[in-house]
């Protein structure tokens, strides 16, 4: 399972990257707005940023919504590094564009996708990963988990190579869970990560460990 960050800050993505498990960032506009990215050329320049900090994919979306214009957009922040994924949200024009992406060998990242017949299609059109969004269908009393069941058995089923990226993860045990379902990746913040470290009996089981070298070594 792949561990992405869901964030722009990149104090939390360096946090990430040391700890060793990083495997790649995703970001959307909202994420960069809450950074105070603004600007074209500031965000792109704040992606470059990412991709030197983190080995691994990094989405960065488009915000067209026309073909023709998503294309342009896509081939330029593809230009911008090796490790740029181009996220492009579930809509008609979107399906169409991650097609010509995917003919093109350009990875993309199928995004605000809440249903498994909107997985089925950014599959066929060939999406490198499809975003299910967990965390705000469970927002509106809905089950964010069933869904990624639902499209792990439809891509089994055909073989499809499109990768599961659970996103909009909230918390550590949308992590776990993801991980029993077998989500190819997920994205979440970081506290979602360091939370699966913890364990009160690892930290009861250290101090007495720690304890007892103490008095063993005593002169
Ligand atoms: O990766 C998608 C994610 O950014 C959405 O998360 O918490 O805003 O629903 P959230």
């Amino acid at each position: 399972m792949k561990f992405f960050i869901d964030t722009a800050n990149l104090d939390q993505i360096k946090e990430a990257q040391d700890l060793g498990i990083l495997d790649g960032v995703t970001t959307n506009p909202s994420l960069m707005a809450k950074e105070g990215i603004t600007g074209e050329e500031n965000i792109k320049k704040h992606y470059q940023k990412i991709c030197e900090i983190v080995d691994g994919d990094v989405s960065a979306e488009v915000i067209s919504t026309t073909y023709q214009e998503m294309i342009k957009e896509g081939k330029a922040l593809a230009k911008l590094h090796e490790q740029i994924v181009v996220k492009v949200p579930m809509i008609k024009d979107g399906v169409k564009a991650i097609k010509y992406f995917s003919d093109n060998r350009i990875k993309t990242n199928c995004t605000l996708v809440f249903s498994a017949g909107q997985a089925l299609l950014a599959a066929k059109a060939g999406a490198t990963y499809v975003s299910p969004f967990i965390g705000r269908l469970d927002d509106i009393s809905t089950d964010g988990l069933s869904l990624i069941q639902e499209i792990r058995l439809i891509y089994d089923n055909y073989g499809f190579a499109t990768q599961i990226l659970a996103a909009s993860v909230r918390h550590t045990m949308h992590v776990i869970d993801c991980a029993k379902i077998g989500a190819d990746v997920m994205t979440g913040p970081l506290s979602s990560i360091e939370g699966l470290l913890k364990h009160p009996l690892t930290d009861i089981g250290l101090e007495k460990f720690l304890a007892d070298f103490k008095k063993g070594n005593q002169k």
